[in-house]
């Protein structure tokens, strides 16, 4: 798919796939929802979370009624929202999966409700739920905020399906930018990639530009001249097989 597509307006719901991918590219941050229920604890890893309302103080977080934190927040009446910082793209990773005690090896201060907030969150809100409306497969929690502090620091960013620090976010558009160009052969055939000039065509950083056609390289799309300078590689049928099911491997995680 062309990441510059214009989509065109549906007249049925979009193609889940076609929504995941286009979806993908709402830049996040990343949080844990903690809750406890009979003093166990719960946890999810949650991007659907937003600030709602100053007075009062509401957040908002959308949890899967798949999910077991789902259902004890729901019993619990009550959930903490860990903010998380660049450097705890382990415990997103942790928290986004199933079963296993999560908790075991995190260090956790508990709140005055009782609720586990993770030690090093760049932020952490404890909420009192208030409304619990839904929407699709999901239930949207409404919390008024209890208690919330934040510490100095960098946020954890979630940009189409990858963890990172903020700047990650510019590098993964600064590829597909670059793909897209390569591919649609903005460059003829022959001719060599001017990193500074699809820099300045796709608004990205020279150096980001640089670094996704040493990527490219490596995924054969783009090959080096004698004068160590790139050309895009001519598409044959390896090529374009691999490229497909690159594609796929990034779109269905
Ligand atoms: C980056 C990321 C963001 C996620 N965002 C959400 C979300 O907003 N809401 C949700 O219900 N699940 C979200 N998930 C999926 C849950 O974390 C995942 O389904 C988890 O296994 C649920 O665990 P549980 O059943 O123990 O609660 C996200 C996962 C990841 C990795």
């Amino acid at each position: 798919m062309n990441t510059n597509q214009v989509v065109p307006a549906p007249e049925v719901a979009v193609d889940p796939a076609a929504f995941r991918h286009v979806v993908g590219h709402f830049a996040s941050g990343v949080t844990v929802i903690t809750t406890v229920v009979d003093g166990e604890y719960y946890g999810t890893t949650a991007s659907a979370v937003s600030s709602l309302s100053m007075e009062p103080p509401m957040m908002l977080a959308c949890l899967n009624r798949s999910s077991s934190t789902h259902d004890a927040v729901l019993k619990a009446g009550v959930f903490g929202i860990n903010i998380l910082a660049e450097d705890q793209s382990d415990l997103a990773m942790k928290f986004g999966r199933k079963g296993g005690d999560k908790f075991d090896g995190v260090p956790v201060t508990v709140s005055a409700e009782g609720v586990p907030m993770l030690d090093g969150a760049l932020a952490s809100i404890v909420c009192r739920v208030e409304e619990t409306p839904t929407g699709g497969t999901h239930t949207v929690f409404l919390g008024v905020a209890t208690d919330a502090s934040a510490r100095a620091g960098e946020p954890l960013a979630y940009f189409r399906g990858a963890f990172g620090r903020l700047e990650r976010v510019k590098e993964i558009a600064a590829y597909d930018a670059v793909r897209d160009w390569v591919l649609g052969r903005r460059t003829p055939l022959g001719s060599a990639l001017d990193p500074v000039e699809i820099a300045a065509q796709a608004k990205s950083d020279p150096h980001n530009v640089h670094n996704a056609l040493v990527k490219l390289t490596a995924e054969s799309l783009v090959v080096r001249g004698d004068k160590g300078e790139f050309l895009s590689a001519p598409i044959t049928r390896e090529l374009t097989d691999s490229v497909y099911d690159g594609r796929l491997t990034i779109e269905l995680g």
